[in-house]
């Protein structure tokens, strides 16, 4: 069977941070202040179909059937302009992602979405880039999609130089290292108030910034050693610390942001009650769902408690890096 020429398709999952991406010392670069580490979640991915060729005229970028408008391709023009330089080429891109998790269900799509099209545009290109090289290339256009390439536990290193050469991420533990229980709850599929980009970039406004400051690289620290050990109870309290220290910023910046609803609060006074009882804990993003993590034993109690709430959720474990077909 012959393939096309400079086609490929590669896959991605999303991530949740358990020690939180706040802060930018370069928003054109998506450089962070601070290093985060996250994990891969298993039933959420994307799927990307890269084909560059002469005979477009410009990039096109479809997910889920619906075409992205130009003023708003500048986020991958920044991935494929990076791929087009090397490459020395004046070919243009069209990419068609699809995810498999409702495009309204309120579940950010953007780390999984720009580690998948970094990942079949530079395989199409024929780069044979490193991993590391994808994450710094899918960071280009999303600071969260650096950690959407290696799979499992990934440690995202903020590194120090301007061009961002020693800032991508890294997976420090497999998905089977620790078989825990991931609840996605999704809480509300309204649109976010305030993009995460301009959250960021207003957090700085309030007054807990610089004690955030002072303490967001030591969460990423205490993440990667819980992990490493096991330690559910020092995980927990670490990502609750890293979640609760992110909405104390919104909730006091200029004007403010509220991201919670009514039952975001209500699952986080659950699982902040029964976290020590049944090693159970959660992160909220820039948004009203909330991600549990129990371990194995505790997953019926939380699914009854989640069930209780009346709103849509998906069961699911670590899941892996981004592959290619
Ligand atoms: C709250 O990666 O969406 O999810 O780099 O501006 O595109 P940009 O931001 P984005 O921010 C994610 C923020 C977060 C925390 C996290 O994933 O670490």
């Amino acid at each position: 069977m012959q393939t096309c020429p400079h086609t490929a398709i590669a896959h991605a999952h999303a991530n949740i941070a358990v020690a939180k991406y706040w802060g930018k010392r370069n928003s054109d670069l998506n450089l962070p202040c601070f290093d985060s580490v996250s994990f891969s979640v298993d039933a959420l991915n994307t799927t990307t179909q890269a084909h560059w060729s002469d005979t477009y005229s410009s990039d096109a970028l479809i997910i889920d059937d619906h075409q992205i408008p130009d003023h708003q391709m500048g986020r991958i023009s920044r991935i494929l302009d990076d791929i087009r330089k090397r490459k020395n080429w004046d070919k243009h891109c069209r990419l068609t992602s699809t995810n498999n998790f409702p495009h309204s269900s309120g579940l950010a799509s953007s780390a999984s979405g720009y580690a998948a099209a970094a990942v079949a545009a530079s395989v199409a290109a024929d780069l044979n880039d490193s991993q590391e090289e994808l994450s710094r290339l899918a960071r280009l256009g999303s600071g969260s999609a650096a950690r959407s390439i290696a799979g499992g536990w990934v440690r995202w290193h903020a590194g120090h130089a301007p061009d961002g050469s020693d800032s991508f991420a890294t997976s420090f533990a497999p998905p089977n290292h620790w078989p825990l229980q991931v609840f996605v709850v999704m809480i509300s599929d309204a649109p976010k108030p305030v993009s995460s980009t301009e959250a960021m970039l207003r957090s700085q406004t309030s007054p807990f910034w610089e004690a955030y400051c002072h303490q967001a690289q030591t969460c990423a620290d205490l993440a990667e050693d819980a992990i490493k050990n096991r330690d559910f109870l020092s995980l927990a309290d670490v990502m609750h610390q890293s979640a609760l220290m992110l909405h104390a910023l919104t909730l006091s910046c200029q004007p403010p942001i509220c991201y919670f609803a009514p039952k975001s609060i209500e699952l986080l006074q659950f699982v902040l009650r029964s976290c020590r009882a049944l090693h159970v804990c959660c992160t909220l993003d820039a948004g009203a769902n909330v991600v549990v993590l129990c371990e194995e034993p505790a997953a019926p109690f939380v699914k009854n408690q989640i069930l209780s709430l009346n709103v849509p959720f998906i069961q699911t474990t670590i899941g892996g890096g981004a592959t290619v077909d």
